[in-house]
């Protein structure tokens, strides 16, 4: 069995520098130094992004600006449309994902680095229609506007899957969850978009190559995972029983625990709140009762703790988003923090090529193929 390296995982080491992100147990979370407990309070998605990728918090004028820009860059040229109506119910929502991208890139290159915004936005503000776009044809043979009033990608998405128009309190959750999953600093998905980068590539691949990182159950996966796992028990007493048993056999709950934070993710109180609010609203709490529980055994048991993923997955369910697309929202909101890390990687570009500890036999002989065992 090969040993495990020091540091495996790149654990603790720094790969590189970021102007946009601070994650940690003691330094928390903080996205251009602003506190996320802050930004979900008080901030929206469109401010957030903007706020990643334009470097500072924009006025109302920009804000206005910004969001009609966005609102009118959603809907999907005809060719993708139908790209997308080709790919079967069956299919993972976050190759779709990774399809729609790609073929928007085709359609639309990025012509130059200092065009690069334009294809960033677009890309913002394409994202829930692709994977909606795509949901709502091959599920319920709708073939959907992507056209609407809506002025925030949270009121967007949940219009166009539930053909209505959303609660605010609805848009008020959607919208903060946005907002938690906008940036993570050097996360993998973010890595993979940040190499990518560092080789010059166009930003629709590195984008494309994020989704596949953050498709990965210990990534972004997780959420849709946790949802796998809660939604087949109904009562306390039956989860915690579960979760003994899964522990018993070393298996890994999804949701919890963290590569980063040792104690608590800042962002696991925010949504379990709004996942709280939901269940009341919802008239039925047992998936939230069912979380609790489980987070309670998770620390006497393991001393882990929820991650962002494991109250999204209850929430997200109140909120009437099928568990498919859990990990795509994740792509929605990331797509922001992914593109200002690659506009930083390129801004002090060097090609991103680490070593490697060589493992394998010091020589070998060429034997010829008539010789060999
Ligand atoms: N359930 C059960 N045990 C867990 C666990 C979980 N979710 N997460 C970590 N552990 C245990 C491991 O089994 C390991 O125990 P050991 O030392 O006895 O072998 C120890 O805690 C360290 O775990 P490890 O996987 O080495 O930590 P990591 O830093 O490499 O991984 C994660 C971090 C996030 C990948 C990991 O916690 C995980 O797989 N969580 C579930 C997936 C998830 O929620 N991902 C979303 C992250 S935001």
């Amino acid at each position: 069995m090969a040993k495990k390296l020091e540091g495996a995982g790149l654990r603790g080491q720094v790969a590189g520098e970021t102007s946009l992100c601070t994650v940690g147990q003691e330094e928390g979370l903080a996205y251009r130094g602003y506190k996320i407990e802050t930004l979900a309070e008080k901030g929206t998605f469109e401010e957030i992004a903007y706020l990643l990728l334009y470097g500072k918090l924009p006025n109302v004028a920009e804000l206005r600006d910004y969001k009609e820009l966005l609102k009118s860059q959603r809907d999907l040229p005809d060719s993708l449309k139908k790209v997308l109506r080709e790919i079967p119910a069956t299919a993972h929502p976050m190759a779709v994902m990774g399809t729609g991208c790609a073929m928007l890139g085709n359609l639309e290159p990025e012509d130059s680095i200092e065009n690069q915004m334009k294809s960033i936005n677009r890309m913002i503000a394409t994202m829930p229609s692709i994977v909606t776009y795509w949901y709502r044809f091959s599920h319920d043979n709708e073939d959907i506007s992507l056209i609407n009033d809506e002025d925030t990608m949270a009121g967007h998405f949940l219009h166009i899957l539930h053909s209505k128009t959303p609660s605010d309190l609805h848009r008020r959750v959607m919208d903060a969850s946005l907002v938690l999953y906008a940036e993570h600093e050097f996360n993998a998905s973010t890595f993979t978009a940040r190499v990518c980068a560092s080789t010059m590539s166009d930003i629709f691949s590195c984008v494309v190559a994020a989704i596949g990182s953050l498709k990965g159950p210990l990534h972004g996966g997780a959420n849709e995972a946790a949802m796998g796992m809660i939604e087949n028990w109904k009562t306390q007493d039956e989860a915690k029983d579960k979760i003994l048993g899964m522990l018993a056999n070393k298996e890994k709950i999804m949701g919890f625990g963290h590569a980063i934070y040792s104690e608590s993710d800042p962002r696991n109180a925010i949504i379990k709140e709004f996942s709280k609010k939901l269940s009341m609203e919802y008239g039925d709490d047992s998936l939230y009762q069912v979380s609790e529980a489980i987070e309670k055994v998770m620390w006497n048991e393991k001393k882990l703790f929820p991650n962002a993923d494991f109250f999204h997955a209850s929430a997200y369910f109140y909120l009437g988003i099928p568990t498919k697309l859990f990990t795509p929202i994740f792509v929605m909101s990331r797509v922001s923090g992914w593109t200002a890390h690659c506009m930083e990687q390129r801004a002090n570009n060097r090609i991103i090529r680490p070593s490697a500890e060589y493992t394998g036999p010091e020589s070998a002989e060429w034997i010829d193929i008539e010789d060999r065992e």
